[in-house]
């Protein structure tokens, strides 16, 4: 009787170290892990400290939030941003939040969650350009983008433009400051950190904020578990003042 309780148990064990996810005992059983990717060189959303590898930003506070809300392990890759949608329908990720619009093109691949986050395109020219006071006068220009964004997008809809899509938005930047580029077209909010964060000396915005976009976030169509789960632990958030929190952490004020 002993022996066969012992055996039980032991197979017991065995079992829970298999749904571990082999070996690491110290694992709890059932925690599931969300295989979070983005693309960090979109401050404030997602970025790495100087010096560092670690991720950080709004985006970033967020997806743990909402992992820890709903019982996710958060772990999370850096990926080209233009990598992420293969990413999420080929399955090799679970989850991409990168200031990512939602767009009618991308809704036929993926499924967004409920929108966070009010945002829209900008043009920034370098701080001594005199001609350009807005788009209208980017025909024909050297537009700098980051490639697969909206801002992509925007920059290759303008007549004549001539276009240099980078695999990161500093890239971007720094070839407008280099002056590569006449102009640069990218999320408002994270120009706005940009010039705020010493970016003034060189760079300027012109015209009008654009296309009044939204971000959300993206997972596999098929996951529809992890879609409702997000959103329910997103609702939680806004409803128990986390949200507000991790807001005000790199926003300052709460829009409403
Ligand atoms: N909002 C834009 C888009 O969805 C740009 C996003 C870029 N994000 C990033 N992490 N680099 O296309």
């Amino acid at each position: 009787m002993k022996k066969l309780l012992v055996m039980m148990m032991a197979i017991l064990a065995a079992c829970s170290m298999l749904l571990a996810g082999c070996g690491g005992g110290e694992k709890k059983a059932a925690e599931k892990v969300m295989r979070v990717a983005t693309e960090p060189s979109f401050a404030p959303f997602e970025f790495q400290k100087e010096g560092s590898k670690e991720f950080t930003g709004f985006d970033i506070d967020l997806i743990r939030a909402i992992g820890k809300q709903a019982g996710y392990k958060v772990e999370i890759q850096n990926m080209g941003f233009d990598a992420l949608i293969p990413a999420l329908t080929s399955g090799n990720i679970d989850v991409a939040i990168a200031g990512m619009s939602i767009t009618e093109e991308r809704k036929k691949v993926i499924t967004f969650s409920d929108p966070y986050y009010t945002s829209g395109l900008i043009v920034m020219v370098n701080k001594d350009e005199a001609n350009i006071k807005s788009i209208d006068d980017l025909k024909g220009k050297r537009i700098a983008c980051q490639i697969g964004t909206t801002g992509e997008k925007k920059s290759r809809s303008i007549e004549g433009a001539k276009v240099v899509a980078f695999n990161t938005q500093s890239e971007a930047s720094m070839e407008l400051k280099n002056g590569g580029a006449d102009a640069v077209i990218n999320d408002a909010p994270v120009v706005g950190y940009y010039l705020a964060q010493g970016g003034d000396k060189v760079a300027k915005t012109v015209g009008e904020v654009m296309e009044a976009e939204e971000y959300g976030i993206a997972v596999n169509k098929k996951n529809t578990q992890l879609v409702q789960d997000i959103n329910k632990a997103m609702a939680e958030l806004k409803k128990n003042g986390e949200f507000d929190k991790i807001y005000k952490t790199w926003f300052g004020e709460v829009k409403k």
